[in-house]
């Protein structure tokens, strides 16, 4: 790292924003939707991935970490988070991951190409010569068949926060440092909330802002609800913008939210007439959802897309389920409906042998994905009247309704995870380290996990392979004598995608 002078401070130096990893913007969930929509992405064992303003890398060093035979570039403009990221990498031991501080301005446009372009959280927040720079980048830098992720914060829902954010902008302008800006921001929302004595709808939308304001990291507020810059567009504008860099709309990132099955049969029916239009379609459906935020995917404007996901794909891919039979349910009539529900609340009602079926088989292997032809199986085996090609599409219908539903998650690629934790459990080297400056750690499926007791963050860092079952079991009543047993534990940590196969 070079040194700075005092001048090259950013706000992200000042402030640090709270960086995570977002299980969206993993390579293998943008090469499933280039796939399904009819591109030919790099497999993402042996891919090139660059990220426009990593942060202090957290995204990017659990891919690398898990994606060993991949090559990561990321780099940010604020010198102190990215040499944090370089200090992770250096422990980690990862040769594949490269972080830098650059100014996106000066990034040589030459550098490429890259398989995959992730952009989280940087479109909305930089003035519009950076907004035109990263879909130049984009552009001039994407292999042919590459893919890039840039979210954004989007209207209609994006007046809302717009409002309170010019309010509180207002209302802070002579604090004099981020801490008393923050202070002083939440303290108007919440006077401004609880103010009148009858609450009109208002005062209603304005408690609920305050509620969700409540629960944010400071980093996070101030980035994003008192900086500077931060300017919405609607979704037309970022698509036509891209357009003019030669760039086209693939899909969005979470592909449940393409869907419309939320929507009441007459708003189902009015969107049909769309289909022939899927950006209109797109664009109507954040109209009614008065959506804010977007994580949209691009590739270049020449490639032949389909208008929607190809099932002749879907036996090519793994799947995996984490959802749970609701509570209510188990037990009940072998012929009645089953219904699998998410974490984000999501319902799935299988009520024929073949959803049946497939979601038993994948919820109970999860955290591991399984191939498409052990469900088609499964599938005949609950049907013994159906032909192997009827099993084949039925496992295909039910994988794509559950994907449409953020049910079944569709993958190329399966990470390496535990089946069992073995005699001497092995914790990903990235969550340990996570684990000693956050409660917040990425798994190796690249989702967030995380830790509320001070009993898994003592245990968890133990676990590098050099102690055995007993002498964690022995570690683990020090900590805490009242603790579970160390096999329930254990188990847990299989199911979050936190060990690692064991040797032992
Ligand atoms: C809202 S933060 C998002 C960080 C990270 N991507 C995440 O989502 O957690 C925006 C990031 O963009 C970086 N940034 C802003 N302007 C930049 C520029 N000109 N070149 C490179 N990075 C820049 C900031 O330093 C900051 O880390």
């Amino acid at each position: 790292m070079e040194t700075e002078s005092h001048s090259d401070v950013t706000p992200y130096d000042e402030v640090a924003y709270p960086c995570r990893a977002h299980q969206q913007t993993h390579p293998d969930l943008l090469a499933t939707l280039g796939r399904l929509f009819g591109m030919q992405p790099a497999p993402v064992d042996h891919c090139s991935v660059l990220e426009i303003g990593c942060g202090d890398g957290t995204n990017l060093i659990p891919m690398a970490y898990s994606l060993p035979g991949s090559r990561f570039l990321g780099f940010d403009l604020a010198g102190l988070p990215v040499a944090q990221g370089c200090s992770v990498v250096q422990k980690l031991g990862l040769a594949n991951v490269t972080l830098s501080r650059q100014d996106l301005m000066g990034f040589a446009l030459d550098s490429g190409p890259f398989d995959y372009i992730i952009a989280h959280g940087f479109y909305s927040w930089v003035p519009l010569q950076l907004r035109d720079r990263v879909l130049e980048a984009c552009r001039a830098t994407l292999s042919p068949h590459g893919i890039a992720y840039i979210s954004y914060n989007c209207y209609p829902g994006g007046y809302l926060r717009r409002m309170l954010r010019e309010m509180m902008r207002f209302h802070v302008q002579r604090a004099p440092d981020p801490a008393t800006k923050i202070g002083q921001a939440k303290a108007l929302l919440g006077f401004l909330a609880d103010a009148p004595v009858r609450t009109d709808e208002y005062h209603q939308i304005l408690k609920k802002e305050w509620a969700q304001i409540q629960q944010r990291d400071a980093g996070g507020f101030y980035h994003d609800d008192l900086a500077e810059v931060n300017q919405p567009v609607y979704f037309h504008q970022f698509v036509e913008h891209a357009g003019r860099h030669g760039l086209q709309f693939l899909a969005e990132a979470e592909y449940f939210m393409m869907q419309d099955r939320d929507l009441t049969q007459e708003a189902r029916q009015a969107l049909e007439g769309l289909e022939s239009d899927r950006l209109l379609r797109e664009q109507y459906l954040d109209f009614i959802r008065f959506r804010r935020f977007r994580q949209t995917l691009l590739c270049r404007e020449e490639v032949p897309l389909r208008s929607g996901p190809d099932p002749a794909v879907v036996p090519h891919l793994r799947a995996a389920s984490s959802a749970r039979v609701q509570a209510a349910e188990t037990g009940a009539d072998p012929a009645a409906p089953v219904n699998y529900c998410n974490e984000s609340g999501g319902v799935m009602t299988c009520g024929d042998a073949a959803s049946k079926a497939v979601l038993k088989s994948l919820t109970e292997a999860w955290p591991h994905s399984l191939v498409f032809r052990d469900l088609a199986e499964r599938v005949g085996e609950a049907i013994p009247a159906a032909s192997p090609q009827e099993s084949e599409s039925l496992t295909v219908r039910v994988l794509l309704s559950g994907y449409g539903l953020g049910m079944v998650e569709l993958r190329t690629f399966e990470p390496l995870l535990a089946f069992d934790a073995g005699c001497r459990p092995v914790c990903s080297p990235v969550a340990r380290l996570q684990l000693s400056t956050r409660d917040v750690v990425t798994n190796l499926r690249h989702a967030s996990v995380g830790f509320q007791g001070e009993t898994m963050r003592r245990l968890v860092p133990l676990m590098d392979g050099t102690l055995d079952r007993a002498e964690l079991a022995v570690r683990l009543r020090q900590i805490n004598p009242d603790a579970e047993s160390i096999d329930l534990i254990l188990d847990e940590l299989i199911r979050l995608a936190l060990l690692l196969p064991s040797a032992g």
